[in-house]
C-alpha cells in the first residue's frame, strides 16, 4: 500500500483539494485498497477548521466531498508513516523538513515536480482562483501515479 501525504500552508486550500482528489481519482480506478490518503497543514493557522468553501465547490461540482475533514499539523511522525509526503511549493518543502527534520529516506517531493513542467501549485489564497489550482493539482496527481506504475 502506497501511504501519501499532502501538504500546504494551512490544510484548508490546496492540500485537502489534492487528498480529495486523488481519493476519487483512485477509486474509480477500482484501486483504492492501494491507497492511504490524507492531507496536513505546516502551520497552526487554520487548525480544526473545515476546508474552505473555494475548494468544497470545487470538488462539490464533481461530486466529491470533504465532510468530516478539519485542518490538522504534519508532526515528525508523519515521516516513519508515510512513504510520500508532497508539498505543494516550495514555501512548503522547507517547512516539511523542518518538521520532520530531514529526509534520509527521500520521501519528500513537490507535487508538481512529477510533471513535465516542475513549479509551485497555484495558491488561491490572493487570487480566489480554485480552478487553475484544481487544474495544477490534477496535473500532479496525474503524473505523480503515472510514475507509481
Ligand atoms: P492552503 O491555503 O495552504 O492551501 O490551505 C492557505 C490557508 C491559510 C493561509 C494561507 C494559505 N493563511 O495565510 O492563513
Amino acid at each position: 500500500m502506497y501511504k501519501v501525504m499532502f501538504v500546504c500552508l494551512g490544510n484548508i486550500c490546496r492540500s485537502p483539494m489534492a487528498e480529495f482528489l486523488m481519493k476519487d481519482i483512485v477509486k474509480k480506478q477500482g484501486r483504492e485498497k492501494e491507497f492511504f490518503i490524507r492531507s496536513a497543514a505546516t502551520s497552526t493557522e487554520e487548525l480544526g477548521n473545515a476546508p474552505h468553501i473555494g475548494t468544497r465547490k470545487k470538488l462539490a461540482e464533481l461530486g466529491i466531498s470533504t465532510a468530516g475533514k478539519t485542518a490538522v499539523q504534519l508532526s515528525k511522525e508523519d515521516y516513519a508513516a508515510y512513504d510520500y509526503i508532497l508539498g505543494m511549493e516550495t514555501a512548503n518543502i522547507r517547512s516539511i523538513l523542518h518538521i520532520v527534520g530531514g529526509d534520509p529516506e527521500k520521501k519528500v517531493y513537490r507535487l508538481l515536480d512529477f510533471s513535465d513542467c516542475p513549479r509551485d501549485i497555484a495558491d488561491p489564497w490572493y487570487t480566489g482562483n480554485f480552478d487553475e489550482t484544481f487544474s495544477d493539482i490534477q496535473e500532479g496527481i496525474d503524473a505523480f501515479l503515472k510514475q507509481l506504475i
